[in-house]
């Protein structure tokens, strides 16, 4: 979910949706705003999108003090009656909330009886729980601060008293939340993108902390009081960049610029002289450790499991690669000296999150690779590398996951020379290689648009299968699918298809076929040619000086460790177009959200 709140001159309305619609990538099942205008406080709530938000509401409607909210359902199904903001009984309170009350239960029958819940939700019982405790004390500060004590799970969370026009009151804890600076207003902010039109200057809240926002002053101070004094810190992000400009979906936008986004890590990891520049210290840590945990959620574990590749390949430190969700609670026998490495693309999602906290108590160095450099992931871990890929706002990841595996090659390279390992390998002019071979798969769009159109027009079940670093990347290429498509799919190792999954295969099952790498260039055609056998519609992507038949789709030659870089081009393209003639949201696809900043 994501949420927003102003305070300032007439503008609410304006900026609360505008914000929402920024922040829409965060969830986008329902949304509302309150509004409060002398002493009136108005709600709108609507199940869908922002627009239909906007739709409902006369964007004339002059407020100076707003919250807004947009879900991503987790207790109760989408619906207006769920949507955000939430009110206590009275009316006096008003609230928004991401994240996830886990004693909401607890907290309902000790505090709520008699209190008639309007909604499914575990939100309504925070609100409540303040009027409740407001009721003892009188004062809204003590009744919120005592609230936000006696919750267990993640909240960001703004709320408004009717009574006081001039005051915003946040908490946070776990879930992501940021204070706007304005002249003669002040924000609160999910995420910087959310307000960046109104201003680029920021303040981070810490988890456990309140702060009150009114339109000339922002007051940080812990659960206990003890008041906080922290700088501000300027966005670094350019706000032209999360505009679609001429693209109908940032999807198709954001796999145009994976060629840009690869010359863009070149230059900010490159020194005056062309080697590679990166911290000492992440030299020290990696060298230092005797295994690595990459931890990471959806793509950017996908993306893992091809840094382990390279990393044991250059660097010859053993790594392996764990589900954020799945380490958490099943934590495998760690080494003598491990070092985590967090990959995400938002450095916020809370699964990845929740093993960061526990391998940092742990005492363990911690290094995240995002493409948000303020974001939690990369403020609480010892080190970031950013991937500069520039925002990333459709749902489905795709320059996130090429920029995440252009860095690990060159944490990999740079970790074999501070071994002194030998490498044939300039990662830099590989990577630029690398570059000029996406832009000439790019300029093929209309090639895979008919494949995709012959593949997957009217399945509901595709197969992607590939060996060694293809099956890495087939793995990938089936959740693009997933995502956007809703076509059941599966990435399979080749030689494992027979294994069982080969059941599946009946007349005109799409399959698609990577062949990338040498040594299992036979067997995995061998494999291909198992399944036509069966009836399957198959198609063999190759890297050229590997294809075998004329039917072959034939990717540009780079270093056999980086094809994933440029085999994954066309698996983006594919699952774009199969969305795009399926009628499906490509930006939005249901039920999922970019950011999922509960566990
Ligand atoms: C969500 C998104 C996925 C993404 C995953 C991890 O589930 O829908 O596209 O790969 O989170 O996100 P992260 O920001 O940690 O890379």
């Amino acid at each position: 979910c994501g949420i927003v709140g102003y305070i300032g001159s007439n503008q609410a309305v304006s900026v609360l949706l505008n914000g929402l619609e920024k922040l829409e990538y965060r969830g986008y099942d329902s949304a509302g705003i309150a509004t409060l205008t002398e002493g009136s406080l108005d709600i709108y709530k609507v199940k869908g999108r922002i627009q239909a938000l906007k739709d409902q509401i006369d964007s004339n409607i002059e407020a100076e003090l707003g919250i807004g909210h947009t879900r991503w359902a987790t207790h109760g199904e989408p619906s207006e009656a769920n949507a955000h903001p939430h009110q206590s009984q009275s009316g006096k309170f008003t609230l928004v909330h991401n994240g996830v009350i886990e004693n909401y239960q607890e907290i309902k029958e000790e505090f709520l009886t008699g209190v008639t819940l309007k909604s499914d939700t575990d939100t309504e019982i925070i609100v409540h729980l303040i009027e409740r405790l407001f009721s003892d004390v009188e004062d809204v500060l003590v009744a919120f601060q005592k609230a936000m004590s006696l919750l267990k799970g993640s909240y960001a969370i703004a709320l408004i008293d009717r009574e006081n026009p001039d005051l915003i009151y946040v908490a946070k804890n776990k879930s992501p939340l940021l204070v706007g600076l304005g002249q003669g207003f002040n924000l609160v902010a999910s995420d910087a993108m959310a307000t960046l039109r109104e201003t680029d200057t920021y303040l981070e809240i810490e988890d456990k902390e309140i702060v009150l926002v009114s339109r000339d002053n922002v007051s940080i101070q812990k659960l206990d009081g003890t008041k906080v004094i922290r700088d501000s810190y300027v966005a670094e992000i350019d706000p032209s960049d999360t505009e679609k400009g001429t693209y109908d979906h940032f999807m198709l936008k954001e796999i145009d610029e994976q060629p840009i986004v690869m010359r863009k890590i070149i230059q900010q990891y490159q020194d005056k002289n062309g080697d590679i520049k990166l911290d000492k210290k992440i030299r020290k840590v990696m060298t230092k450790s005797d295994r690595i945990y990459i931890i990471a959620a959806g793509t950017s574990y996908h993306a893992g499991l091809v840094g382990k590749q390279l990393i044991e390949n250059m660097s010859q430190v053993p790594v392996e690669v764990h589900i954020a969700s799945e380490f958490s609670y099943n934590m495998p026998l760690l080494s003598e000296n491990p070092l985590f490495i967090y990959i995400s693309q938002s450095g916020e999602t809370a699964d990845s999150r929740s093993v960061l906290v526990q391998t940092k108590a742990m005492g363990y160095p911690s290094i995240t690779i995002t493409n948000v450099p303020g974001s939690t992931l990369s403020r609480e871990a010892d080190y970031t590398l950013p991937l500069h890929a520039g925002p990333e706002i459709a749902v489905a990841s795709t320059k996130a996951y090429t920029a995440q595996i252009a860095v690990l090659t060159i944490l990999a390279v740079d970790t074999a020379q501070a071994k002194g390992i030998e490498l044939d390998f300039d990662p830099l002019k590989e990577l630029a290689i690398v570059a000029s071979a996406m832009e000439s798969l790019i300029d093929q769009k209309e090639a895979f648009e008919s494949l995709s159109k012959e593949l997957f027009e009217t399945t509901r079940h595709a197969f992607f299968i590939g060996r060694g670093i293809d099956y890495f990347v087939v793995q990938e290429a089936a959740l693009k699918l997933k995502e956007i498509s809703y076509i059941q799919a599966e990435g399979f190792a080749g030689g494992e298809l027979k294994h069982g999954t080969i059941a599946l295969i009946e007349q005109d099952v799409p399959v698609v076929a990577l062949a990338t790498q040498e040594n299992v260039n036979l067997s995995i055609r061998g494999n291909v040619q198992e399944v036509i056998a069966r009836g399957a519609k198959a198609s063999i992507i190759s890297m050229k000086g590997l294809e075998r038949s004329t039917d072959d789709v034939v990717l540009p030659a780079v270093h056999a460790l980086l094809t994933p870089l440029i085999s994954v081009i066309p698996m983006q393209l594919l699952s774009y177009y199969a969305a795009l003639h399926r009628d499906c949201d490509v930006d939005k696809p249901r039920n999922l959200a970019k950011s999922v900043t509960v566990e």
